[in-house]
């Protein structure tokens, strides 16, 4: 089985570019080009927030327009950039997204289950699990304890080092999340997006990952203190590959003009 996970499109309304500068659009008509002319293709296309930069419907017009040429379903779950009820009139034709004060759902008809987690608070940048939200996800996992098990959230539940970033992940409610991980070693991965970069740690029993934007990136900068900024790093697509008896395998896979693939040797 192959899962595509794309993230952060922060999609602008037809003919702008976000900040005056960056044209997420275009970047977005790469992408879908570049997964629906994967070989093998995807099965399914996990799209972990932040779809839009202000969540109005004109950008969602425009991220719905390029999802919707995807030759493969897509699973969305909001981000900080996101409106919930904005994005769900964008995808009215997906029906998990139903009317909950949360966008979460479960996919069940694969090898691997995903579970989908809201971890967005209105207004705000970080993100937080209430009691309600972690309630639902223990319900969940409970239910199919057996079966390897894909978690996506926007906001990752742990800090990465990236200062300014720390200060909006989902450290509200982590911990008691981190306990209802522990209770399930069937969890694979914890995918997120939100940071605009690649990065992978082990957290209560799991792995925690993040993953490039489709457009822009935040720039690589450990320094303490430091106010945030982006850059032009290579854009992303995560494609993770199930194989049974070898478990999850995840790989960047680069949308960008790199040239022709070409072979080993001289001449
Ligand atoms: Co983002
Ligand atoms: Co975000």
């Amino acid at each position: 089985m192959i899962i595509a996970q794309i993230s952060d499109l922060h999609a602008q309304p037809d003919g702008s570019l976000l900040f005056d500068k960056i044209d997420t659009n275009t970047a977005l008509t790469r992408v879908v080009d570049h997964l629906n002319a994967m070989q093998p293709p995807p099965e399914l296309v996990l799209v972990t927030g932040d779809i839009v930069n202000d969540g109005t419907p004109e950008e969602y017009a425009e991220a719905a327009r390029h999802l919707g040429r995807l030759n493969a379903p897509i699973f969305p779950i909001p981000g900080n950039h996101d409106d919930r009820a904005a994005l769900r009139r964008a995808f009215a034709d997906l029906a998990f997204l139903d009317d909950g004060p949360f966008i979460q759902y479960t996919v069940e008809d694969h090898p691997v289950r995903i579970v989908a987690l809201d971890t967005v608070v209105a207004g705000a940048p970080y993100g937080a699990l209430c009691a309600d939200r972690l309630r639902w996800l223990e319900t969940v996992l409970a239910a199919a304890p057996d079966r390897p098990t894909i978690v996506m959230m926007h906001h990752p539940p742990v800090a990465t080092g990236i200062d300014h970033m720390d200060d909006m992940a989902c450290l509200d409610g982590a911990d008691a999340m981190g306990e209802i991980i522990e209770r399930n070693p069937q969890i694979e991965r914890i995918l997120c997006g939100h940071l605009h970069r690649p990065i992978h740690l082990r957290w209560r029993g799991t792995v925690v990952s993040t993953m490039p934007g489709t457009a822009h990136q935040v720039s690589f900068d450990l320094r303490p203190g430091v106010a945030g900024t982006w850059r032009y790093d290579p854009p992303a697509v995560q494609i993770h590959l199930w194989r049974d008896g070898l478990g999850l395998i995840s790989h960047l896979d680069f949308p960008g003009d790199y040239g022709p693939r070409q072979a080993f040797g001289h001449g």
